[in-house]
């Protein structure tokens, strides 16, 4: 398969990317908001009953994974990642070694780990990798971002672009302006237009593939502490236009982080898009939270109740594979048949 036929399949209709990598700082959040201690036996059990919940490939075409996850063992002694091919779908890399302050910047940050990475790419591609994806992280504040920062993102995300694309690996390219903040959806408009141009610069300067290229995006909203939340319509219709101005149509599929929103809100904003739009790309998911926080509360670390959480995890991954393709409904939401 190509790199172009890859970034195609990531993205087929009705499919939809899932994030479990864990160092994420929200994600590690969320296991402490359960009350679950983050360590390495609870992080495998949790991995095995996600990766291997059945029927999870019908929704999810590949599933975003960390350095320390490559080699990991699920609890017969396979690789987790053979496991997750033998499933039909296709694991994905974070390589990043977490964010640095950058140098004389008002704690604005940048994705570190840009040391030896040909040569993990290379192994990575060996091990069966098919994508990886590198985040920058924008906060609207007072003064932020900043062009330094905007530049300095745009230009390590383009970097690691180019280095997975040398290394037969799909590229997503995820410039992430934060829901943190009090600013209006007017300013987050403003800010992912202004991130988005610059990024796309940057990719042309690396002689990035478009073609073989995803994007990662954030969705235009209101500041989580904003007192004016748009609803749901304006969000599809703010997300689209930004789009539509920045993301050329060459790029086969923008999927979505979730970000901090509501699971609901996340499916129900992916469906307005794809529901009442023409897109020259496909519109879908790379969810970690809006997929995984009512599972993780149904678990609680307790093999009992693996099933349940599994069994809602694939109506989430089901309702936000239908949203992709603008085929959800409230009602269908009752259905769920978690016990
Ligand atoms: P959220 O969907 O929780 O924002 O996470 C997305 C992500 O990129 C994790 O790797």
């Amino acid at each position: 398969m190509t790199i172009s036929e890859m970034a195609n399949q990531l993205v087929a209709a009705g499919k939809g990317i899932m994030a479990a990598d864990r160092p994420s700082p929200a994600f590690q959040d969320l296991l402490r908001a359960e009350g679950i201690t983050v360590d390495d036996e609870a992080y495998r059990n949790w991995a095995e009953l996600l990766f291997l919940a059945p029927g999870l490939n019908e929704s999810v075409s590949g599933i975003i994974i960390t350095d320390e996850q490559v080699r990991l063992a699920g609890s017969g002694g396979d690789s987790l990642i053979e496991q997750v091919i033998e499933r039909g779908m296709i694991p994905g890399i974070s390589p990043f070694k977490g964010m640095v302050t950058l140098a004389g910047s008002a704690g604005e940050t940048v994705g570190s780990g840009l040391d030896g990475l040909r040569e993990r790419l290379a192994e990575y591609a060996e091990l069966g990798v098919g994508f990886s994806k590198w985040r920058a992280a924008f906060q609207i504040g007072k003064g932020t971002p900043s062009y330094y920062a905007i530049e300095a993102n745009a230009y390590v995300m383009a970097q690691v672009a180019a280095l997975s694309q040398e290394a037969g690996i799909v590229p997503i390219v995820e410039p992430e302006v934060m829901l943190l903040g009090d600013h209006s959806i007017e300013t987050c408009f403003a800010v992912t237009e202004w991130v988005l141009s610059r990024t796309f610069e940057a990719l042309y300067l690396h002689r990035v593939d478009l073609e073989s290229t995803l994007v990662k995006a954030s969705m235009v909203l209101s500041g989580a502490e904003c007192p004016q939340q748009a609803d749901v319509d304006t969000v599809a219709e703010q997300t689209v236009k930004v789009f539509r101005r920045q993301i050329p149509a060459a790029i086969p599929g923008i999927v979505f982080l979730s970000g901090g929103q509501s699971d609901y809100h996340a499916t129900a904003r992916l469906n307005a898009m794809n529901a009442n739009y023409e897109l020259p790309w496909k519109l879908s998911f790379s969810y970690a939270r809006a997929l995984q926080r009512e599972p993780m509360a149904i678990w609680n670390n307790r093999a009992e109740n693996a099933l349940a959480a599994q069994a809602a995890l694939i109506h989430r991954a089901k309702m936000n594979g239908l949203a992709s393709m603008g085929l959800w409904t409230e009602e269908l939401e009752g259905e769920a048949v978690v016990s």
